[in-house]
């Protein structure tokens, strides 16, 4: 409704300056007709009179002179005549002659000069502005023989011109008015009945109707929407925002609670022994254990990862089973055992040094060896193995995580092939000239082909993954529903950003912000007045944690009264060591670290605090809730899940976030202060606003990004994905089910 009164509107206005454009229009060309009509008329007048002026002019008859003049304005819209001679005196005039049109007014246009020859003259006509109205006057020549007498002047009334003008403008805004009328009425009526037949025919094709050929193109992507905002509302009757209970709604009503089989490399607790002789629970530092940890929780089902901490097979059954989280008990951890040579090529080989520079544009070339591939071929068929152990149906659901598993989705579906296989890729998908110089890169597309649903943080990383499969593979992509189809098997190929659990369960332990604050300016020895950066990464070269403290020497380069006052600590969890990529930028992060403090040290102040080792969730939160800002630089990510753990982790809604724009979170995370890592002046700039920023600035930025993850948190994240696997199902059963009718039905009759 309102859109069709905005429309009227429209037409309304529209109609009006189309109606004041044309009436300027005809004003202006009538007015030219007339003009030139009365001076055609005052012309003739005088011509048809011109023997009897001629005689009267001639005699100097001035009274006769004056009753020619009253014969020729006897017609009703001449006002009155005068006539003038050639030196410009009045000689005779009728009364009704307007006195300021004085002969001087015309003599120069009708006689080029006082001497001029009668050939030279001409008439001229002209409108005046005079008391009482326009009038429009007419010089004519009065011409005896070859000399010329004096001139005529012929003054018409303009009033009427303006009566028919005033009456016109009435009946143009009369009919455009009409017309604007009729117009609306027609385009409301139109357009309601064909939204109301638009709308009808919808309703009759959601419900399962025919379409018509005209609705085709987009009627899966309606239907697709309406049962996806239908399965949302509906999981758990509650809507709102997603828990883990929606969660487990969401698992038992589309998916009849089946239970999930997770496979990612990384397992969520690492059994350690200590220096003491006892066995301590890690918990790592990885992004895809945060954010997969508590879905494992709320679904309940298998983990199954590569065993790697040292007390890891003390603490796991013979078949390398436990149930985690250690005392509560929710799912299994399925430990998977890797020789060190298979870890080699497989971890540290194919996938860090060739998949991971790959994947990240940071200046890194990816090393690719036969011996890395064979190792990840026979590590990806081991966990397929490991996998087909753990399931307990025909059909299970799968969710195969990361870059470590690419092949696996193929080999489950060989062994499986009923499975739901939901793979989702958690860094970066390259543009296909730069996946092109992976060797096997045909066998990589086609081993995830093998999932019924591919999913990747953002838009982008999934058309480049098409594109890639449009440049090396034999498959049809049917970009509408992006999915591409390969050896008669569909693969959705979706944008589903990850998130982290909303809200964090590290947060209910945390002691309150003044108290962390506190305890943290203790640990690192700050005064109370001191400011707080803090940066929390795994040592790794894609972070930006060079540029990082580049950023922070520049700051203190350029604010001098930060000096003494701001701190950066990095808490950076080594990683990867054993790769010399790795081991370089350990060293280059030292060296930029101790250059800075040289620069900026004094006995009792350190600008940056680098404590390189693992820190348990409790003390990363510990250091969020102390900051003042918290930086993240990286130079590529496919996400970054630091930037909303130190969103959840600010329940007092201060601090500021700066993050660089080469992060998916960027996308999501648009009030915090998005910086160019490698612009050092555009990064420091940042920090400094950030420090300098207002309480009420922070309060209204941070408020808006916890809603943002509140709501966008990674029960939503995988539950959108449960919901599209279920909806995969339903349409592959009923599509088994017709192929077995039809089979059935061409048995039958033979
Ligand atoms: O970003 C890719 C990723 O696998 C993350 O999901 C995870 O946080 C990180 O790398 C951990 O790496 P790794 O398991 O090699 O320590």
């Amino acid at each position: 409704m309102r859109q069709a009164l905005r429309f009227v509107l429209a037409l309304v206005v529209g109609l009006a300056l189309l109606t004041w454009g044309a009436s300027v229009l005809v004003f202006r060309t009538t007015r030219t007709w007339f003009e030139r009509d009365m001076q055609l008329r005052a012309e003739l007048a005088v011509s048809g009179g011109r023997e009897a002026l001629a005689a009267r002019w001639a005699a100097g008859q001035n009274g006769e002179l004056l009753k020619v003049l009253l014969t020729l304005s006897r017609d009703e819209r001449v006002l009155g005549a005068a006539a003038c001679d050639p030196d410009l005196r009045l000689r005779a005039r009728t009364s009704a002659y307007p006195p300021p049109l004085e002969c001087a007014r015309f003599g120069a246009h009708v006689r080029p000069t006082p001497d001029s020859p009668a050939l030279a003259w001409t008439s001229w006509a002209q409108v005046f502005s005079v008391p009482g109205g326009q009038v429009h006057a007419t010089a004519v020549p009065v011409i005896d023989g070859d000399r010329a007498l004096g001139f005529a002047v012929l003054v018409h009334d303009l009033s009427f011109v303006e009566r028919r003008e005033a009456t016109t403008r009435r009946f143009l805004a009369g009919a455009f008015g009409l017309l604007a009328l009729l117009a609306s009425v027609v385009t409301v009526v139109a357009a309601r009945m064909s939204w109301r037949g638009w709308s009808d025919e919808l309703r009759r094709l959601i419900r399962g109707g025919k379409a018509r050929p005209e609705f085709r193109p987009f009627l899966r992507d309606v239907r697709d929407l309406v049962e996806r905002l239908a399965a949302e509302r509906e999981a758990d009757g509650l809507g709102g925002l997603w828990t883990p209970q929606r969660l487990k709604n969401t698992l038992s009503r589309h998916l009849h609670g089946e239970r999930v089989v997770i496979v990612a490399n990384r397992e969520p607790y690492v059994h350690q022994r200590t220096p003491e002789g006892g066995v301590e629970v890690v918990h790592p530092a990885s992004g895809l254990v945060t954010a997969l940890e508590p879905v494992m929780r709320a679904c309940s089902g298998v983990w199954v990862a590569h065993g790697g901490g040292s007390a890891d097979r003390d603490t796991a059954d013979a078949r390398g089973r436990l149930h985690v989280p250690p005392g509560e008990k929710s799912y299994v951890l399925r430990r998977v055992w890797l020789t060190p040579e298979e870890e080699k090529g497989y971890y540290y080989g194919f996938s860090n040094e060739g998949l991971w520079p790959l994947c990240h544009i940071a200046d890194n070339r990816p090393v690719f060896r036969v011996e890395d591939w064979r190792a990840y071929q026979e590590v990806n068929r081991r966990f397929a193995d490991a996998v087909t152990q753990e399931v307990d149906s025909d059909d299970p659901i799968l969710l195969v995580q990361d870059y470590h598993f690419a092949l696996l989705p193929r080999m489950l579906r060989e062994r499986l092939p009923r499975a739901t296989v939901i793979t989702f890729w958690h860094i970066p998908w390259p543009n296909s000239e730069r996946f092109g110089i992976c060797p096997w890169r045909e066998e990589l597309v086609s081993g995830l082909l093998g999932s019924s649903i591919l999913g990747f943080h953002t838009q982008f990383h999934c058309n480049n993954f098409l594109d890639g499969v449009d440049r090396f593979l034999e498959a049809r992509i049917d970009r509408d529903q992006s999915a591409v189809v390969h050896q008669g098997q569909w693969t959705l190929v979706r944008p589903y950003p990850i998130s982290i659990e909303w809200p964090s369960g590290w947060l209910q332990s945390a002691p309150p912000v003044a108290e962390c604050r506190a305890a943290v300016f203790r640990e690192l020895g700050l005064a109370e007045d001191a400011l707080l950066g803090v940066g929390v990464d795994r040592l790794d070269y894609t972070k930006g944690i060079e540029e990082r403290l580049l950023a922070v020497e520049r700051l203190l380069e350029r604010s001098p009264e930060l000096r003494g006052r701001f701190t950066f600590v990095q808490l950076a969890a080594p990683s990867r060591t054993i790769i010399p990529e790795y081991r370089r930028l350990n060293e280059e992060v030292e060296r930029v670290a101790a250059r800075v403090n040289a620069r900026f040290a004094t006995d009792s102040y350190r600008p940056v605090i680098l404590k390189r080792a693992h820190h348990e969730p409790p003390t990363v939160f510990r250091y969020y809730r102390a900051a003042d800002v918290c930086y993240v630089s990286s130079l590529h990510d496919g996400m970054n899940l630091v930037a909303k753990e130190f969103v959840s982790a600010r329940d007092d809604e201060m601090g500021v976030l700066v993050l660089s724009h080469f992060t998916g979170a960027a996308r999501e995370l648009t009030e915090a202060l998005s910086v160019n890592p490698y612009d050092l002046e555009e990064a420091s700039s940042a920090l400094a606003a950030a420090l300098a920023m207002p309480r009420d600035e922070q309060r209204d930025r941070m408020r808006a990004m916890r809603a943002l993850v509140a709501e966008f948190n990674v029960y939503r994240w995988a539950g959108r994905m449960l919901v599209d696997a279920a909806r995969l199902r339903r349409r592959e059963r009923l599509a088994g089910r017709l192929s077995r009718r039809i089979d059935n039905e061409i048995e039958a009759p033979a």
